[in-house]
């Protein structure tokens, strides 16, 4: 079953962390289980869920370097049937600290499904939450997911940002991940009163296909707020447009879960 999916893309702030954290809380409360790892090192996913990103022991470095136990690392959100592995901001010290370790792509694979496989039996999904980059952190997501969930800001630029990530995609397929899948496209911040949101939209659709959602994120000012209150915005203000998106964003995800089970 494909149930890893890195939430992924080079640039920042293109609603990654939104996406991750939305997307979750909307799955959990349509009563799937749930779990977000957040792997950057800003740990914006941790914070935007209700949990410290300066925890010490419980957390995705102290895991992946083996000094934590990662069943220890799992901690409940605020949501229910959403568990999280939070971040610490120690994880930017991963690449040069693994510099000398040859499988250190691996790293973060081995202890999801080599080492501790029985623990994420329970869940449906697992999403990761990708740093800003090309670095090894979203390498190793690259490497240990089944499939890749790409949000694309409808700006200027956006459509060149993707082809370069397409081309790592390929090379992580042909090295180190061969069954490696986008899933999906997803549009954000998109504003119905710029030409350019419309042009990005019908460019992705022509080129990326029935890959691209149908559902589009808006820009919307509450799913912005709501990390400086610690919770989704789908708590916070679980009828504005923005929640709204991604509730029905996870009913396409939960849609599309269907068919490849057929
Ligand atoms: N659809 C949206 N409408 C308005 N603001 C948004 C939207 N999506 C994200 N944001 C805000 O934009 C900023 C960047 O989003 P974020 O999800 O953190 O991006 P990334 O994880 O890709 O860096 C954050 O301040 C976030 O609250
Ligand atoms: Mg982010």
């Amino acid at each position: 079953m494909k149930k890893i999916i890195s939430v992924i893309n080079q640039k920042g702030g293109v609603g990654k962390t939104t996406t991750v954290v939305n997307l979750s809380t909307a799955l959990a409360q349509l009563g799937k289980k749930i779990l977000v790892i957040d792997l950057d090192p800003q740990g914006n996913a941790t914070t935007g869920l209700g949990k410290s990103n300066n925890e010490i022991e419980k957390n995705i470095y102290k895991a992946i370097i083996g000094q934590s136990d990662l069943k220890k690392c799992i901690q409940n959100s605020c949501v229910k049937n959403l568990d999280i592995i939070g971040s610490n901001v120690n994880l930017s010290g991963l690449e040069v600290e693994t510099a000398s370790n040859p499988n250190r792509a691996f790293l973060l694979k081995e202890i999801l499904t080599e080492k501790n496989k029985q623990l994420f039996d329970k869940y449906d999904n697992i999403f990761i939450d990708c740093p800003p980059s090309l670095s090894l952190l979203t390498v190793m997501s690259l490497v240990v997911a089944d499939e890749l969930l790409v949000p694309l800001q409808t700006e200027f630029f956006a459509l060149e940002g993707i082809s370069q990530l397409v081309k790592t995609i390929e090379r992580i397929k042909i090295n180190l991940n061969p069954n490696l899948e986008i899933r999906g496209i997803l549009l954000t911040m998109f504003d119905k009163r710029n030409k350019l949101s419309t042009q990005v939209d019908d460019e992705a659709r022509k080129y990326f296909k029935e890959k691209v959602y149908k559902t589009v994120i808006p820009r919307n000012v509450r799913l912005s707020e709501a990390p400086s209150h610690g919770v989704p915005c789908i708590v916070y203000d679980k009828m504005c447009l923005g929640s709204q998106s991604y509730i029905s964003l996870a009913n396409e995800f939960i849609e599309q879960g269907n068919v490849e089970n057929i």
